[in-house]
Parts: C-alpha cells; sequence; structure tokens
C-alpha cells in the first residue's frame, strides 16, 4: 500500500522511520516533509489545502493517510478524503473536537465519571473573575481552542489571571471567548496513547514528557522538550486504572455517537487519589512519539491495516529505556528564527 504521512516535525519523521520498516508499506510518502524525513520517505511538494493533498493522494495512488499533527484533523481532513476512497488513520472533525475544545472533553469526563479536575467553563470577564476569587492560587486557566500548546495559563497571583482573562475577553486575541477553569493538580504527569477503532483499542507504551522551556522543568511551557519511555512511576495498578480510563473514554464518545479511528492520547497527573485525565490529544504526542514508536519491534502499519478491519492486534515492545531530548530555537516558545540548519546552528554557537 502507499501511504502518505502529513506534518514536518519529530514526530513524524519517527512515524516514518517505523512506517519505513513495513512490509506492507510500498512506497512512503511525506509532504513538505524536513530533509531528515526526506531521506527515508519521497517527498511531495505544493500546498496543503485539503483540495491539492487530494490531487496527490489520486496522482500517487496512496491508499492511507496518517495526519501527524491535529490542525489537519480538527479542520476535517478525514471526512474531506474519506469520501474519496482514501483511509485516513485519524479521528473525523466531531471526533477531533475531544482536542480542539478543552470544554468538549471536561464535559465528557464530567459526564461519564472519568477522573479529572474540578472545573467550570465562563465565556465572559466578570463569572470567569469572580470564580476565581473564591478559588486558591495556582490558578489555572484553559483557552477552549487549539493554540500549539500555549493555551493553558497556570497563574500564581489574581493580578496574573487579570491579564489572562483580559487577553481572551478584552482584547480578544484568541479565536473564541470560552475559558475552563479547573482545580491545580499535584501529581508527576506521564502520556497514555492509544490506537483505535470501532471501539477496539490498542494501547501504545507509556511516555513522559516534559513540558517547561528551561533546565529542572522551569520557564513557560512548550510542546515539550524531551521525553523517556518506559515510565518507571506508572505501576501495574496505575496503568490498569489508566487504561480502563481511556477505554471509558472511547465508550462515552460511542455513547455520544461520536465514531473514533486514530490516535487517542490521554494527558494523565498521578495524583493522591490516583491518576487523573488533565487532557486529550486527537493524535500522537510529540516529543513522546520520539521515544514511543522506537519501542514497538512490530510491523506497525501492519498493525494500523489489522486494527482497522477490526482484528485484534498485538505490539512487541522493547523493554529498554528510550530517551528524547529536544533542540529549541533561541527564544521558543515566543517569537524564534525558523528553518535553521542544525549542523550550522551548532557551529555558531
Ligand atoms: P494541557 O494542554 O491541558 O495538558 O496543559 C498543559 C500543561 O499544563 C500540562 O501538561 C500540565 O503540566 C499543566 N496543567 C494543565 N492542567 C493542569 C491542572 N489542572 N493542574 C496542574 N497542572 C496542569
Ligand atoms: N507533548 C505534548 C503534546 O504532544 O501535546
Amino acid at each position: 500500500m502507499n501511504v502518505l504521512v502529513l506534518g514536518k516535525g519529530g514526530r513524524e519523521h519517527a512515524l516514518c522511520t517505523l512506517l519505513n520498516k513495513s512490509k506492507t508499506v510500498s512506497t512512503l510518502y511525506v509532504l513538505n516533509a524536513n530533509p531528515g524525513m526526506c531521506a527515508i520517505a519521497e517527498k511531495l511538494t505544493g500546498s496543503e489545502a485539503f483540495d491539492h493533498i487530494l490531487w496527490l493522494c489520486k496522482q500517487h495512488k496512496i491508499d492511507v493517510v496518517i495526519p501527524g499533527g491535529e490542525a489537519y484533523l480538527a479542520a476535517g481532513i478525514t471526512d474531506y478524503l474519506t469520501p474519496h476512497g482514501i483511509t485516513v488513520f485519524g479521528p473525523n472533525k466531531q471526533a477531533a473536537k475531544i482536542e480542539e475544545s478543552k470544554a468538549f472533553a471536561k464535559e465528557l469526563m464530567k459526564k461519564y465519571n472519568i477522573p479529572t479536575a474540578a472545573y467550570e467553563t465562563f465565556d465572559s470577564y466578570s463569572p470567569a473573575l469572580k470564580y476565581l476569587t473564591t478559588k486558591k492560587p495556582p490558578y489555572v486557566v484553559k483557552y477552549d481552542g487549539l493554540a500549539l500548546g500555549k493555551g493553558v495559563f497556570i497563574l500564581d497571583t489574581l493580578e496574573e489571571a487579570k491579564v489572562v482573562l483580559d487577553r481572551i475577553f478584552v482584547k480578544e486575541e484568541y479565536a473564541t471567548t470560552k475559558v475552563v477553569i479547573e482545580d491545580f493538580l499535584v501529581g508527576k504527569e506521564y502520556s497514555f496513547i492509544i490506537m483505535v477503532h470501532n471501539g477496539r483499542i490498542v494501547p501504545l507504551p507509556i511516555a513522559k514528557d516534559y513540558k517547561r522551556i528551561f533546565d529542572n522543568d522551569q520557564g513557560p511551557n512548550t510542546g515539550g522538550m524531551g521525553a523517556f519511555s518506559p515510565v518507571p512511576f506508572v505501576d501495574e495498578k496505575t496503568y490498569n486504572t489508566s487504561k480502563t480510563m481511556m477505554e471509558k473514554t472511547v465508550e462515552a464518545m460511542r455513547l455520544e455517537n461520536i465514531s473514533y479511528t486514530g490516535f487517542l492520547y490521554g494527558g494523565f497527573i498521578l495524583t493522591s487519589e490516583g491518576p487523573k485525565i488533565i487532557e486529550f490529544n486527537c493524535r500522537l504526542g510529540d516529543p513522546e512519539t520520539e521515544v514511543i514508536l522506537p519501542r514497538i519491534q512490530s510491523d506497525f502499519f501492519e498493525a494500523i491495516i489489522k486494527l482497522l478491519n477490526d482484528q485484534e492486534v498485538a505490539l512487541t515492545i522493547d523493554q529498554q529505556t528510550h530517551l528524547g531530548v529536544v533542540l529549541a530555537a533561541n527564544g521558543y516558545p515566543e517569537s524564534y528564527q525558523k528553518y535553521i540548519p542544525i549542523g550550522e546552528y551548532r557551529l555558531k554557537k
């Protein structure tokens, strides 16, 4: 089969590396990808508008598309390509809401008793501020939309919280004016990603990423500065509880008449009351993927196809520790220079 991977980061490179080993993949294509990916896959170029992606799929007889990032999914790439006979391993627009809308994800967890932080949703400044005054810091304010890891604010004072509420409700710096305010949870975080189709799930190995920009877990949140897998503090009991929570989530969506196909990422915190979910993503995590996928020794593409055909899937997992470190350009996650060749950057430093 011919496969197209969409996206051009470390996550997609790790995905291509594994897909490339599959005997079922005839030609692996990438679109506008980074040079590392182009060394292992056929590079396609041009617009990433859905009609152009469809044209490329027809031109190159692509059977399966695997989108890396949430933006393709939230914009409905699955809904767009599927009627043309192209299989997309990723949720449709409705199901992608689990990442796109924090409010939707929280409502789902509340309704189906999936442990998460207590919260309220607000769509105007004054009630949001009033609620915050009833809470103790740190305050957790989440903008209700896709924000590339920058939509969550952990604030130590009410003054800081007012600035964030002002940016969202008064200055309208974001696409929607809705926030989720939730209790701050204390505990270690880990990421649990599963593959889903027709209610069947295939768990991938657990990973832990580090979101803050500087050493020793300091500074603003980023998409993730590094990760490792396996995660020793996730013992068997925690693992089983977390797996049940992911299964309950998939079942909850089914009961809401939302069919889910693709990767589903649960962001967990291990609190003193047990695991709680703080976020869902409708895709593989980055940088978690870079340490999870190298552990998979089975034919990964074959596993995806089996899952899509409603067959049982068992993955063979390497038990060695995998560690990934992210190199970021100066200024990240605010404004920073892009497309610096890594070798050149290292020489300049
Ligand atoms: P999210 O995008 O919801 O995962 O949030 C990004 C990061 O913010 C998480 O990985 C946590 O480090 C932190 N965070 C989010 N929600 C909470 C919470 N309720 N309590 C403590 N930390 C949180
Ligand atoms: N590493 C966190 C994420 O992929 O959202």
